[in-house]
């Protein structure tokens, strides 16, 4: 009884922690964080009529390859991270964005970056 009770519990936590871990690694959290929120906001939202909202946003919902050609090339008043951030740091901001919030993406790779 007491060891099923264990067994029962260690479980439950278990799955605690897993489905506490975000969707993407930290990393991609931690890059948007640094890289986009003070524009973007932490909460994916923008601002109204200066920063797009990246949460819901048309472009982000489309292709990871889209969002990498923004952040590649710049758009308006937003600078290119070419030179901010390698491929994989890329992909895994994107992968962020387009899994945070309500957002539902399939992952874009490094290599697919590579060779846009
Ligand atoms: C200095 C402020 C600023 C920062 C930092 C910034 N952005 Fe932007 N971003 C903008 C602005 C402004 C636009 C709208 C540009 C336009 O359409 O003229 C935009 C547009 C976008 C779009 C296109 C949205 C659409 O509706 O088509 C995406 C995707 C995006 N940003 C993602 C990011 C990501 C990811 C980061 C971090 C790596 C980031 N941005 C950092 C200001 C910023």
């Amino acid at each position: 009884m007491g060891r099923t009770l264990c067994i029962l519990i260690a479980f439950s936590l278990l799955s605690a922690c897993a489905a506490a871990e975000p969707v993407v690694g930290m990393n991609g959290e931690r890059l948007f964080l640094d890289n986009c929120a003070e524009c973007h906001q932490v909460d994916g939202r923008g601002v109204a009529n200066v920063y797009p909202a990246l949460d819901g946003n048309e472009t982000v919902a489309g292709s990871g390859a889209d969002v990498a050609l923004v952040l590649i090339i710049g758009r308006g008043e937003m600078p290119s991270f070419r030179g901010a951030l390698n491929s994989a740091e890329m992909a895994a901001v994107i992968n962020y964005v387009r899994n945070a919030w309500s957002n539902r993406g399939e992952p874009i790779s490094a290599a697919e970056i590579d060779a846009l």
